[in-house]
């Protein structure tokens, strides 16, 4: 890709670019409790968003998207927003990182990926750490500090995106460190590296490929209803409630609200169980868990949809230790973790199944934990 994009550049803009990557990412536990000031488990992976960059000398990002084949050049002020809804992702960047007092010149940019989009695995937030990264580096001497960098591409899906997004898409793109995951506590942002060797299993993505329609956004409903009982329960964030708190205030909340609540208050202890299951390599119950979180995000939480239920019933079948939808939800992938012999057949079974009754054969993705944001060196392969 590296030099796909190179020559793309150089024939484009006449400069010789240099190169910044970041990565899209997997969550092994711990979803929708991000902006519920709670845990979450994610690691970078080896799909990534790459850029070849250069300044221009001028007041004007001029950006091309090789993927898309779409053109688009911005100035740097607010009223300059692109119209094209994949440029905002890189003009917000831009504005996020001036309002906080930083520099951003104008640049020429080519830039492709390799996460696939809608997926769960925050092909959005790999683009915007990498934009993120690159204008920390080119422009303000690597000054603002990482966290800061993951809340400019948060930022950015707030403000020019229309997502009310957590930190863990950004933190994990840009905090991603091969073959680790990442325990972050999304209240005091407190953070610790977790070597990831399931010795014995495999842990792979099955991506249905069905991505449904966020009509009438979704998420931000159920940040909403989230928001909501923390404000009955007198508390900041679900983080701080339990189920007897919930329970007590039943009559204040709505039936669906009291639902998203008990998925939200539910998952939180799942996170810890895996992490304790993690540190003494018991993955039968980091399995379990997995399980418990898929059912919560299913019936309470209902982020889940037909197909990806359907995968996670012939997880079952198959005996796959672990499977749960990642991310978001309403489409993309499930994470499963398999012993090792029953690896094929789930795959073969899954994949026949599938097909046999959606029409479409779902993508396997085995999961490389991988570094997060970086400058791509001149010898590097990318
Ligand atoms: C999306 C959001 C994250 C997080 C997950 C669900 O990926 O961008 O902040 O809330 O959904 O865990």
């Amino acid at each position: 890709m590296k030099e796909r994009l190179n020559k793309l550049f150089i024939s484009r803009f006449g400069s010789k670019p240099m190169f910044y990557e970041s990565a899209g990412r997997i969550n092994l536990i711990g979803e929708h409790t991000d902006y519920n000031g709670g845990f979450v488990f994610p690691g970078a992976i080896d799909k990534y968003i790459l850029a070849a960059i250069n300044i221009n000398g001028t007041d004007k990002v001029r950006v091309y998207s090789a993927d898309l084949d779409d053109y688009v050049e911005f100035g740097l002020s607010e009223d300059d927003k692109p119209a094209q809804q994949w440029a905002r992702y890189v003009f917000g960047v831009c504005r996020e990182v001036i309002k906080r007092g930083g520099t951003v010149k104008g640049f020429d940019t080519v830039f492709g990926g390799n996460v696939p989009q809608g997926a769960g695995l925050s092909s959005s937030a790999a683009l915007e750490s990498c934009f993120a990264y690159a204008l920390n580096d080119i422009f303000n001497e690597n000054k603002i500090d990482k966290f800061e960098l993951a809340k400019i591409g948060q930022s950015t899906e707030h403000n020019y995106c229309g997502v009310n997004c957590g930190i863990m898409d950004q933190f994990a793109s840009v905090f991603g460190k091969k073959n680790m995951l990442i325990r972050l506590d999304c209240r005091s942002l407190e953070y610790q590296y977790y070597p990831y060797n399931p010795v014995g299993y495999k842990t792979v993505l099955v991506n249905s490929k069905v991505k449904h329609e966020l009509v009438d956004s979704p998420y931000n409903k159920r940040r909403e209803s989230c928001e909501r009982v923390a404000k009955t329960l007198g508390v900041g964030t679900l983080r701080d409630a339990d189920m007897a708190m919930l329970d007590a205030a039943d009559d204040k909340i709505t039936a669906e609200d009291y639902k998203r609540a008990k998925y939200v208050i539910e998952e939180k202890d799942r996170v810890l169980a895996v992490c304790d299951a993690l540190e003494k390599g018991d993955y039968e119950t980091v399995g379990r868990c997995m399980y418990g979180t898929h059912e919560g995000l299913s019936r309470l939480y209902e982020v889940s949809c037909e197909e990806l239920d359907y995968l996670n019933d012939i997880a079952k079948e198959c005996g796959v230790t672990g499977s749960r939808i990642m991310g978001g939800g309403f489409g993309g992938c499930t994470i499963n973790l398999v012993k090792d012999e029953l690896y094929d057949n789930f795959i073969a079974t899954a994949t026949s199944k599938f097909k046999a009754k959606y029409g479409i054969e779902p993508v396997i993705i085995p999961v490389v934990i991988s570094d997060g944001a970086h400058k791509v060196a001149d010898d590097e392969e990318a």
